[in-house]
């Protein structure tokens, strides 16, 4: 299958290629996605089969318009308004109790709730108009592999398995969406930290728990795909938290080792380091963890490119965003720390 590559001007021709069944990624605000008639079981089944994705991990179904929900959900729960009235478009998904035998039965992986979003890209958002229906989205990445930031990293994972791919440049965030179960609105939880941080939805609907797996109090965790190995390059990546002289034990450490050492990390460090090391790739400022959000993903794909066999990569304090940045980047390390 040859993978086509859209621009903004040919939404229609790749919303007629999801109407047919077909794979098309698209743009979101957080990553790129994987799109597929929510409704089409067919089509549903060969995003687990692209993605090579284990079949027991529910997909988040993306829609363009917040009334869509009242086709999708048992109910809508108050906190639900507010939350989308606050954060929709944006990369907030929301935990619902599904209606029955709407969905294709895999988007939800056998469960009787249904992870719903509406993204923040005005490209994608006239591709779910024009395609007529829900998409599914996990990121467009091979399962595992960090998530896909630019329509480069999609092609590069699932380029002759996917019928297209509309192009958007850079996603902004570079980090997935917020997820949170309100299954039970009582007792919001989140599943999965992102773009949204507790503390701003707390501002809206009150005090809210964390799953008790993301602060490894717990072996399983509540969503599916945060207890598989991910967002990991083909290198061996490891955390370094601590300033220049600890940095320095560590690349002597490696390069002691015979290892090609790469440097993920913030630009002063870079600056001081660089010539000590085989390659290096900068996450910007050191105060900026926005920033460092935004290039995470990109940043540990460069190292497949270069001649690095290691790479040590930079702790940022996990308090608001840095949540979210620490919890994909210990995911990456498989919590290695030098
Ligand atoms: O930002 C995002 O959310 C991106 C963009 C493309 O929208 N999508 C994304 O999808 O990150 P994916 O499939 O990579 O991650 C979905 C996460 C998984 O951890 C999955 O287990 C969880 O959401 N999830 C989906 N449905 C669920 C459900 N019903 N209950 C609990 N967790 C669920
Ligand atoms: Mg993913």
């Amino acid at each position: 299958m040859k993978t086509q590559r859209f621009q903004k001007n040919q939404i229609s021709n790749a919303a007629d290629l999801l109407k047919a069944g077909e794979l098309v990624a698209f743009p979101t605000e957080t990553v790129y996605g994987l799109g597929a008639d929510a409704m089409n079981e067919k089509a549903v089944q060969q995003v687990y089969l692209a993605k090579g994705r284990p079949s027991d991990n529910p997909l988040i179904v993306h829609i363009a318009e917040k009334k869509e929900l009242n086709d999708l959900v048992e109910e809508v729960p108050t906190i639900a308004q507010q939350l989308m009235n606050c954060f929709w478009p944006g990369p907030l998904t929301l935990i619902f109790n599904a209606k029955e035998g709407v969905f294709a039965p895999t988007v939800t992986a056998g469960l009787t709730s249904v992870a719903i979003r509406m993204p923040n890209n005005s490209a994608t958002l006239e591709l779910i108009k024009k395609a007529n229906t829900p998409l599914v989205g996990p990121s467009a990445n091979t399962s595992g592999r960090p998530s896909p930031t630019t329509s480069e990293h999609v092609y590069h994972d699932l380029n002759g398995k996917i019928a297209g791919i509309l192009e958007d440049g850079q996603t902004g965030l570079g980090l997935e969406s917020t997820v949170l179960d309100i299954t039970n609105p009582e007792q919001p939880m989140i599943l999965r930290p992102g773009g949204i941080t507790k503390e701003e939805i707390e501002k809206v609907i009150g005090s809210i728990s964390i799953d008790q797996h993301l602060v490894g109090e717990k072996e399983t965790p509540k969503a599916p795909g945060m207890k598989y190995t991910h967002y990991s390059p083909a290198e061996p990546v490891i955390i370094v938290d601590g300033d220049n002289p600890k940095w320095q034990e560590a690349i002597n450490h490696y390069l002691a080792l015979g290892e090609k050492v790469g440097l993920l990390a913030n630009e002063e460090r870079i600056s001081y380091f660089q010539n000590q090391v085989s390659a290096v790739f900068s996450l910007g400022e050191k105060t900026n963890i926005k920033d460092a959000s935004h290039y995470l993903y990109a940043g540990l794909r460069f190292f497949e490119n270069t001649d690095a066999t290691v790479i040590l990569a930079e702790a940022y304090p996990s308090n608001d965003f840095g949540e979210a940045y620490m919890n994909r980047l210990e995911k990456s390390a498989g919590k290695k720390y030098f």
